[in-house]
């Protein structure tokens, strides 16, 4: 997906010498400390910025999405609209995009929430009807930029539930940000470690085990030490 990518802003190098190979429908994610370029490669991923060096390819055909890092539902609009509108913006009519967005979150477990409004929803939820909008643009590679990360931890273990039930429905290759080990050791088929600004491979940690998995069980724990030595924290 990247081989040997650098991308400079100015002066500051964010990302250096960076090359990653994803695997179709492997989840993997990226963690690293902030500002060391995660957002900046889910970027590159998906074309939204240029490489200075290197090269960034997708397997044939594939098409990328983002779900930014943020909250990015629309508040005016109802749970079904922002879910359905990366349809709308493909060109797809409102009244088909709303009836494919609706039998997407009854699929999803969200259909009890179609007419709500995001300020009338709990973030756990913003956040899935977040996930939903960005499978629902059918896109085979999706990079989830720290999609639970304002949640707080039971929320959070929540919505981590239904991604590994949504995503074994409907699978797809992701690419998932997160500044949480446990997250990815839960989540994840392959951790790739980056280092501080810039932003390098330090490790890639293969996760061998079957989901959904429970952050107590010590094979998961072992995957997370690991990546807490990659990234050189100390406990
Ligand atoms: N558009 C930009 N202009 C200048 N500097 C940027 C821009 N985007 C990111 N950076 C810098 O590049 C580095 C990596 O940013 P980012 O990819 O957002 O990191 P992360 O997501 O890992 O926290 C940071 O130091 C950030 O300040
Ligand atoms: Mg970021």
């Amino acid at each position: 997906m990247l081989d040997g990518v650098t991308r400079r802003f100015g002066t500051v190098l964010a990302l250096q010498d960076v090359t990653l190979r994803v695997r179709r429908r492997e989840l993997v994610a990226l963690i690293g400390p902030s500002g060391c370029g995660k957002s900046t490669l889910l970027d590159l991923v998906c074309g939204l910025q240029i490489a200075d060096a290197g090269r960034v390819a997708l397997p044939d055909g594939e098409r990328t999405v983002l779900m930014p890092q943020g909250d990015t539902l629309l508040p005016w609009a109802d749970a079904l609209d922002n879910a359905a509108l990366a349809l709308r913006v493909a060109g797809t009519p409102r009244r088909e995009a709303r009836e494919r967005a609706r039998a997407e979150l009854d699929a999803l477990g969200l259909g009890d929430f179609a007419r709500a409004r995001p300020a009338t929803l709990s973030g756990g939820m913003r956040q899935r009807i977040a996930v939903a909008r960005t499978l629902l643009s059918g896109a085979g590679v999706v990079c989830l930029d720290e999609p639970f990360g304002a949640l707080d931890a039971i929320t959070r273990a929540e919505a981590q539930r239904w991604l590994t039930s949504t995503l074994a429905r409907e699978p797809r290759t992701v690419l998932l940000v997160t500044h949480d080990t446990e997250e990815a050791a839960l989540l994840a088929d392959r951790i790739v470690v980056l280092s501080a600004r810039p932003g390098r491979v330090v490790a890639d940690i293969a996760v061998p085990l079957a989901t959904p998995r429970s952050a107590t069980d010590p094979a998961v724990l072992a995957v997370r030490e690991r990546a807490l030595a990659a990234l050189g924290v100390d406990r």
